[in-house]
């Protein structure tokens, strides 16, 4: 009667991060004895008040204290006195690259008993995604820099990075997906009208990984009549693949469909496992409402589901998606779904139905 055992390095991270990682926590002890696998958890305290308290985000040598564990728990990074574009680059991006967690998977479901957005007329059976985010490069690679700071002529560059090798590996991971799915759709998000040069080589990939699937019916869409097709007819989407920042934004208009981003996960998934994956809710910080214990914790709790699925620990992963969806379906949950449940409730409304 052996026990497996997972490493997990859980990093709350900021504002209700830290208070959807303990709820999903809870969740997940309870999850672990009723399925006999156990999680070896170390804390990590990465985050914006080491940041204020230290001047850094994480010890310099985080990559050597990560690479151990096989997978990251995480919350969210963002602080309401600390710039965006620090916090994300201090913590979050760098994991990204330095573990090529290029797939960045993030899937939409409307759940039964969650209130589709009133703009459109999608039922349960209508919306049923998995966005494929490019996770390593494009327009998040990181490169660019400004000059004259400060004058009137400053100027800066943000350079996007596409390469061949970056965008083939992830439209294949996509396709591949795609063919494994019922219907077998997959959409590739493009703008190679307007940016000739990466979007034109990120198009050609994805004609010569197609040849490779002949059993899977694609098209092309410009991101900006995407975000149309997504309101108007999210039916006829399934697999959607998306550079960095295109999928970056359709993610959150994505999750606002499907209810709330308070429920959307995400993986940020390394294929041939050489790295640790992180498993993150889509949301951040959200300052309007962190420290008050509101936060909707299912966003995390899913993404752990996903993390349980990666372990292979594929039985737990399903009893904990179908406790969660039960609980969506009865009404259990947070104000941003129309409940009456704050964080620790809407969890223990898992538990019980675990
Ligand atoms: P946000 O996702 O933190 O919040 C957007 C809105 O959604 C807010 O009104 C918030 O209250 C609501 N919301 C988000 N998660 C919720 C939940 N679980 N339950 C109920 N309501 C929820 O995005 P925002 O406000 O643009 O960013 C706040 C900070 O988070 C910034 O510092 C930003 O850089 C950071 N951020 C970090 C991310 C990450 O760690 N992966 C992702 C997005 C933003
Ligand atoms: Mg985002």
């Amino acid at each position: 009667n052996m026990t497996r055992t997972h490493r997990i390095a859980v990093i709350p991270g900021d504002g209700i991060g830290i208070e959807t990682v303990a709820a999903t926590l809870r969740v997940l002890e309870k999850l672990s004895a009723l399925e006999n696998f156990s999680l070896d958890l170390t804390h990590f305290d990465y985050g914006s008040a080491r940041y204020k308290s230290t001047g850094s985000y994480t010890p310099e040598t985080f990559p050597d204290e990560l690479r151990p564990y096989d997978s990251i728990l995480f919350g969210a990074v963002g602080d309401p006195d600390v710039p965006d574009h620090i916090s994300l680059w201090k913590l979050l991006l760098p994991m990204r690259q330095i573990f090529q967690q290029y797939v960045n998977c993030r899937p939409v479901c409307l759940l039964p008993g969650v209130k589709a957005c009133v703009n459109t007329a999608a039922t349960p059976s209508d919306l049923d995604w998995v966005i494929v985010r490019e996770n390593s490069e494009g327009e998040y690679s990181g490169q660019g820099g400004r000059s004259h700071i400060g004058t009137v002529g400053e100027t800066a560059t943000e350079v996007g990075i596409f390469t061949r090798f970056g965008c083939e590996r992830l439209i294949r991971w996509a396709f591949e997906l795609a063919s494994g799915r019922p219907r077998k759709l997959l959409t590739l998000v493009t703008k190679s009208n307007a940016q000739r040069s990466g979007l034109v080589l990120w198009d050609e990939c994805a004609n010569r990984v197609a040849k490779d699937y002949p059993d899977v019916k694609w098209d092309k869409m410009l991101v900006d009549a995407m975000t149309v097709r997504m309101v108007r007819n999210p039916a006829s989407l399934d697999v959607i693949v998306c550079t960095n920042l295109h999928g970056d934004i359709l993610s959150d208009l994505a999750a606002a469909l499907a209810g709330s981003i308070g429920i959307a996960p995400s993986a940020n998934l390394v294929p041939d496992h050489s790295a640790p994956a992180l498993f993150e809710p889509v949301h951040g910080s959200a300052f309007d409402i962190m420290g008050k214990g509101i936060a909707n914790p299912i966003g995390t709790i899913w993404s752990a589901a996903m993390m349980l699925d990666y372990l292979g620990e594929k039985a737990a992963a399903a009893r904990l998606e179908r406790a969660f969806k039960k609980a969506l379906a009865d009404g259990a949950t947070t104000a941003d779904l129309g409940g009456e449940l704050d964080t620790e409730g809407a969890a223990q409304a898992v538990i019980d139905r675990l």
